[in-house]
């Protein structure tokens, strides 16, 4: 018989917290999910998937007698020992990160000698310390802690949480974290065991550190712009050096997205708090707003003035395969368009929902050749397989001008111009 597998409780079913569940599940063990948002939890039980993630519908139906859904902390207390927190930390106005979602869970669990807080949710470095002083203060001295951060990325978390390039768990040396890293031991990942702070800055260094990357291969775009060079030839030849690496080197309009953002910024002011200015950082940042903006000078340099014209603008979800819309750069592009008296439409395969509650004054259409009808110019701004596989003469025919701006330099360039239409990506000739 199969050694019985340890019951695991999550708090937080977004994202983060549904596909761990649901990976956790599918390596056998019985999973407890909790969160306060009661329509998500009557839709979890009803079977219904809340999110976009490809695969995730599969996994939970697959799945669903070892996973219990509640709002009750309460029922994953009783059946678990390790809690995993993976509620949010969004950015603050200052741009520290909100930790008032895992405050509240870290002041709803009970004193206990039998419990382990796991945190997955991405905090800063010294959350854990001060998690662990507030525990001794309250006399809840018996709960353990572990840091776990979690690298799944959206669009492919199913297969990220299954297959991951590494797992790190961060503790003090006691059964919890034992506990974790048994809990993981089938998916036979790399190891990195180590202190909670340590395993903290693990994770906003490997996102400052990516999204660093991408304001690089940005700025190099840029200087290709003024250069003659192509980026997309620069980042070939790059890439090929195996001290660098081929991956986040695809120059484009920015990152967004709930993480890269929020951690970047959260890193940079931990710095700062601490007396450390992050230059390197700072820049980044700058950049990245910068990038969101530069095709709406590209537009200008094509179409003039903006005011009236018609742009459509193809995917609005920060990346393809979710329908993910925080920091999304289509919000900036967007704004700024309606800014400039430009009428926009877009079209998103998944995102609109989401996109409604967030973005103003666009027309959202139901096809790509929808949003493309009649408008000045074309611009990608979410790379959907679907996008790259549209039929570029029905394109020219659908649209009253010829422009078409590649914001993800994902476009078959040459297709494009092969229908009579102008093709601009980001950094190429
Ligand atoms: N989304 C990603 O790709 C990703 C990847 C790695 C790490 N992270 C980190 O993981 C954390 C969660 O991110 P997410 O994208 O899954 O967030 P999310 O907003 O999708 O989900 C958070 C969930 O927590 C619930 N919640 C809030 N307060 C709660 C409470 N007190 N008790 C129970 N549930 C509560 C919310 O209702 C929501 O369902 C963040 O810290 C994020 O930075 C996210």
């Amino acid at each position: 018989m199969a050694p019985e597998r340890e019951p695991v409780g999550v708090i937080g079913t977004g994202y983060v917290g549904l596909v761990s569940a649901a990976g956790f599940a599918e390596l056998g063990n019985e999973v407890w999910c909790v969160d306060i948002d009661e329509e998500k939890i009557e839709r979890l039980r009803g079977g219904e998937v809340p999110i976009y993630e490809p695969g995730l519908e599969e996994l939970l139906a697959r799945n669903a007698r070892r996973m219990h859904f509640s709002t009750d902390l309460g029922e994953a207390l009783e059946h678990a020992r390790l809690l995993f927190v993976a509620v949010g930390t969004p950015p603050t106005y200052s741009g520290d990160a909100d930790l008032s979602a895992v405050h509240a869970v870290v002041d709803a669990i009970p004193a206990s000698e039998e419990h382990a807080l796991v945190m997955k949710s991405t905090v800063p470095c010294g959350t854990g310390a001060a998690i662990r002083r507030g525990f001794g203060e309250r006399g809840k001295d018996g709960l353990c802690y572990v840091s776990c951060p979690e690298f799944l990325k959206e669009g492919s978390a199913v297969n990220d949480f299954l297959h991951p390039d590494r797992v790190v768990v961060g503790d003090e040396g006691d059964w919890a974290g034992d506990a974790v890293v048994e809990l993981y031991a089938p998916l036979d990942a790399p190891l990195v065991r180590t202190d909670i702070a340590s395993a903290e800055m693990v994770k906003l260094a490997s996102n400052a550190f990516l999204a660093t990357k991408i304001s690089f291969i940005n700025e190099i775009a840029n200087v290709c712009e003024e250069t003659g060079a192509d980026v997309v030839e620069v980042a070939r030849g790059m890439g090929l050096d195996d001290r660098i690496g081929a991956k986040f080197l695809q120059a484009g309009i920015g990152f967004g997205g709930s993480c890269f953002p929020k951690d970047v910024d959260a890193l940079k002011q931990l710095a700062g708090n601490s007396g450390y200015h992050f230059q390197l950082l700072t820049a980044v940042i700058e950049v990245n707003e910068l990038q969101k903006r530069r095709v709406i000078g590209k537009l200008q340099k094509h179409l003039g003035s903006l005011v009236g014209k018609r742009i459509a603008l193809l995917g609005l979800a920060f990346k393809p395969n979710t329908d993910d819309m925080r920091e999304a750069s289509s919000l900036v592009l967007s704004a700024r368009l309606n800014a400039d008296g430009a009428l926009v439409s877009a079209y998103d395969p998944v995102a609109e929902e989401q996109a409604r509650s967030l973005v103003t004054g666009i027309t959202f259409a139901s096809s790509p050749l929808q949003a493309l009808r009649g408008a000045d110019a074309a611009v990608l701004v979410t790379e959907w397989g679907e996008f790259l596989a549209l039929d570029w003469s029905d394109v020219a025919e659908a649209m009253a001008g010829n422009l078409v701006i590649d914001g993800r330099n994902a476009l078959d360039a040459e297709a494009v111009r092969a229908a009579g239409l102008v093709y601009e990506g980001i950094g190429r000739r």
